[in-house]
């Protein structure tokens, strides 16, 4: 055998026996590398003549391409096999019953908000998302508060640091910024909801710096505070799920809607528990108006051809009051013992005709 063909038996054994790509590398510089054997072959070719060196050359050259081609199998080969390896290894039988013991549950809070979208929805109201992260005009300007109107203050902002531009953003202090985008975007009529959360610098029994909001628009022709009434008052009944709701519009000021009222609904707190539908006492849940002719403006609607209602509610005041909730802070402690107490079962959807409650 001559010395090439024995150099090219070698060197196929080896790279076929290359059990994984670090003695394949091994392999493939022994075998191409500046300092081979085969190397050798090539450069002795400078010392034949011109036939000889043809001849030769084509053979030494054969024996590197069939080399080369060998690593290259190799390598695929390896690459395969290491992929099926992973799939078997990894291989999970998605037919196996999930164990009860590990299955999470939803909490409170997504919980209602499901709930409320589903109420919503019934009353031909979408779904609208903003961002977290808003712009100081969004948040306060387009809502016609301007930079030095006092409800602005009243806010508890937290502020991002300046942008390169010098304005600055704000961790969106309300749900109410989602009108305006939803009304550049889309325009009137337009009917929707947008629950999210919001932020503001306070923390007691009753506050948390972040907590979550009800938005609620409705634009048309002639959209009144008759309808928004009538909105409320099927909301808050298929919500509680009481047929007695009474609702006390109160006047009142936010510098977006023009006229203003504060919503309260009839309650007893007598025994220390808050019973709806019932009682002397009234309990305010939320805010609402006829929205000004500003907040229209901004949002590139012509107040003169549209009009329409807003309203502003807690979500987490209302996942307390519904589901027996003392403390706000609970809902934000990740304690797996009130997770497990007041979660709900992700598998029970809420919707108008299987009952919203889980
Ligand atoms: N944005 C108000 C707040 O956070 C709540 C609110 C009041 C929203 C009246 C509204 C509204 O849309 O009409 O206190």
């Amino acid at each position: 055998m001559s010395d090439l063909e024995s150099l090219r038996t070698r060197l196929l054994a080896e790279i076929a026996a290359a059990a994984d790509d670090k003695a394949l590398e091994t392999a493939r510089v022994e075998a191409l590398g500046k300092k081979s054997a085969l190397m050798g072959f090539l450069r002795d070719l400078g010392g034949l003549d011109v036939e000889a060196r043809k001849a030769r050359g084509a053979e030494v050259n054969a024996v590197k391409a069939q080399v080369e081609e060998a690593f290259a199998a190799r390598k695929a080969g390896l690459k395969s096999a290491a992929l099926e390896a992973r799939l078997a290894g990894e291989r999970l039988d998605v037919t196996l019953p999930a164990r009860p013991a590990s299955a999470g549950s939803t909490h409170p809070i997504s919980q209602v908000t499901e709930e409320v979208t589903a109420i919503f929805a019934d009353m031909g109201f979408s779904l609208r998302e903003g961002p977290q992260i808003e712009s100081d005009w969004h948040n306060f300007d387009a809502l016609n508060m301007a930079p030095e109107h006092p409800a602005r203050q009243e806010h508890d902002t937290f502020f991002m640091s300046p942008r390169p531009d010098g304005s600055r953003h704000v961790l969106r202090t309300h749900t109410s910024p989602v009108q305006i985008r939803t009304l550049l975007e889309e325009g009137a009529p337009v009917r929707f909801i947008a629950p999210g959360r919001v932020y503001r610098s306070d923390y007691d029994m009753t506050h948390t710096p972040m907590f979550h909001q009800l938005e609620g628009m409705a634009i048309g022709k002639d959209v009144t505070m008759a309808n928004l009434k009538w909105v409320l008052e099927e909301f808050l009944k298929a919500f509680f799920e009481i047929d007695n709701v009474e609702l006390r519009f109160r006047a009142s000021h936010f510098p977006f809607t023009e006229p203003s009222a504060e919503v309260d609904v009839r309650c007893d707190r007598s025994g220390g528990k808050i019973k709806l539908g019932e009682g002397n006492d009234w309990l305010e849940i939320l805010g609402s108006g006829m929205v000004h002719p500003n907040v229209l403006r901004a949002g590139g609607v012509d107040p003169d051809q549209w009009q329409g209602f807003a309203f502003g509610m807690g979500l987490d005041r209302l996942a307390m009051l519904k589901y027996g909730i003392a403390d706000l802070r609970g809902f934000f402690d990740a304690d797996l013992r009130w997770l497990r107490h007041y979660g709900f079962n992700p598998l029970n959807v809420p919707t108008l005709r299987g009952g919203v409650s889980g």
